[in-house]
C-alpha cells in the first residue's frame, strides 16, 4: 500500500491522507517514479475548490510540482535508470515550444493525478533530469513556477543584460522571475504589499522596490525609475486588477508577460494606451519539456537556489494550502511525501 493525498468532493476539508493499493502495471515507455516532494502553486488552490475546473473527475490527487528518483523503468525506456533523480512535467504531452490544445490541457494535478502520493507512473517524456545540485524539495518547486517565469523570458521574448523587468509581488512565479532576470544581468523593479518582503527581495538582488499597497500609482513610479522610459517586460500576476499599471509601466514595443489573475480575471480597462504604445501582452500557461530541459541547464551552470519559504508533511497538506492562501509566504510552499 502507499499514502496520498486526495479529494472525493471539491472542498479543502476533504482533502485526505489515505492508503491505496501501490500502481502496478509499468507500460513498457512508462517509469515509475518514487515522489520525495511536491511544492504548491495557486492553482492548487483553487482545483481543490473546484474553482479551476469543476468538471475535473474525482477523486482526484491534487499538485502539479513533483521531485523524486526512478524505481522502475519499462522494457523500451531508454532515457532513464533506476536512481536518477527527476522532476514531473505539468503537462506530459507538451514537448515543443508550441502545444495544441490538448496537449496544454493534458495536466498532472487535474486532470490528470498530481504528486501528492509516494508513486507515480510516468510516461518517460514526463520527466526531466533534477539539476544535481538540488534537494528533492527545491527541485520540487521547478516544474510550474520557475518554467512559466522562465518561458516567458526566454522563449516568447529575449530579455537582454540591461533591461528593466517589474516583478509583481513575492509569490513563487515572481521570485523565480526576480532570481532569472538577475541572473540575466537585468534591473529588477519588485513590487510587494509588504515592506519586509520587499527587503527580502533586496537579498536576491532586486534594485527598485515599490510597495503596491501605498504606492496605487505604481505604473507612475516604474516611469521614473526608468528615466520616463517604462520597463521593457512585466511580470504580471495580478491580472484585471492589475493591467492598467502594467500599461502604464511598460516601454513602447515592451512585453506584459499576463501569468495571473491574483487580482481579478475581468473589469473595465483603458486599453488604448497599450495599443498607442505597441505592447505585446503574451498570455503563457507554464510551458513544455524542451524550455525545462534548457531552464535546468540554467539552474545547474549558474547554481542558482530556489526560494523554499515553508516546508510542510504530507499529513499537513491543508495547512499547508491555508498557508498559501494566507499569502504570507516568500517564494515557495513545499510538502514533503
Ligand atoms: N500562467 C501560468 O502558467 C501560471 C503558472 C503559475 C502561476 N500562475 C498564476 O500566477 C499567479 C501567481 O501564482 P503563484 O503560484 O506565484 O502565487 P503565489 O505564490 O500564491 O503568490 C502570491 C503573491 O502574489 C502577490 N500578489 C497578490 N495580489 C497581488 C497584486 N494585486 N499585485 C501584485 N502582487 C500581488 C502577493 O505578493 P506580496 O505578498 O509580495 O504582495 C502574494 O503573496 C496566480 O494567479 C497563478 O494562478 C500562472
Amino acid at each position: 500500500m502507499m499514502r496520498q493525498a486526495e479529494i472525493k468532493q471539491f472542498g479543502l476539508d476533504n482533502l485526505k491522507v489515505i492508503e491505496v493499493p501501490e500502481p502496478k502495471e509499468v507500460g513498457p515507455t512508462d517509469v515509475l517514479v518514487r515522489l520525495h516532494a511536491a511544492s504548491l502553486n495557486y492553482r492548487d488552490s483553487l482545483v481543490v475548490e473546484g474553482k479551476y475546473n469543476p468538471k475535473f473527475p474525482l477523486p482526484l490527487v491534487p499538485c502539479s510540482d513533483g521531485a523524486g528518483e526512478v524505481i522502475q523503468i519499462g522494457s523500451q525506456v531508454t532515457e532513464w535508470n533506476v536512481g536518477d533523480k527527476v522532476l514531473l512535467t505539468f503537462a506530459p504531452k507538451w514537448i515543443a515550444k508550441e502545444a495544441t490544445h490538448s496537449e496544454i490541457r493534458h495536466t498532472i494535478g487535474g486532470p490528470l493525478p498530481g504528486t501528492l502520493r509516494e508513486l507515480a507512473i510516468v510516461p518517460e517524456t514526463g520527466l526531466v533530469k533534477m539539476p544535481s545540485h538540488l534537494t528533492f524539495e527545491e527541485g520540487a518547486t521547478l516544474p510550474c513556477a520557475a518554467l512559466t517565469a522562465w518561458s516567458g523570458l526566454f522563449q516568447y521574448s529575449q530579455l537582454k543584460p540591461g533591461e528593466f523587468v517589474v516583478v509583481q509581488g513575492t509569490g513563487g512565479v515572481s521570485i523565480f522571475a526576480l532570481q532569472f532576470a538577475k541572473l540575466m544581468g537585468a534591473k529588477v523593479i519588485l513590487t510587494s504589499s509588504s515592506d519586509e518582503k520587499l527587503d527580502r527581495g533586496k537579498s536576491l538582488g532586486a534594485d527598485f522596490f515599490i510597495n503596491y499597497k501605498e504606492t496605487k500609482d505604481w505604473g507612475k513610479e516604474v516611469r521614473r525609475i526608468t528615466n520616463k522610459v517604462g520597463a521593457d517586460h512585466i511580470i504580471e500576476v495580478g491580472g484585471a486588477g492589475t493591467l492598467e499599471q502594467s500599461i502604464a509601466a511598460c516601454r513602447p514595443f515592451g512585453v506584459i508577460h499576463l501569468i495571473g489573475i491574483l487580482a481579478g480575471r475581468s473589469g473595465e480597462l483603458n486599453l488604448l494606451p497599450a495599443v498607442m504604445n505597441n505592447l505585446k501582452i503574451q498570455g503563457l500557461v507554464v510551458g513544455g519539456r524542451k524550455a525545462f530541459i534548457e531552464m535546468n541547464q540554467a539552474i545547474e551552470q549558474s547554481g542558482l537556489k530556489p526560494v523554499v519559504d515553508k516546508v510542510f508533511p504530507l499529513e499537513n497538506s491543508v495547512e499547508a494550502i491555508q498557508y498559501l492562501r494566507s499569502g504570507s509566504h516568500f517564494g515557495k510552499i513545499v510538502i514533503t511525501i
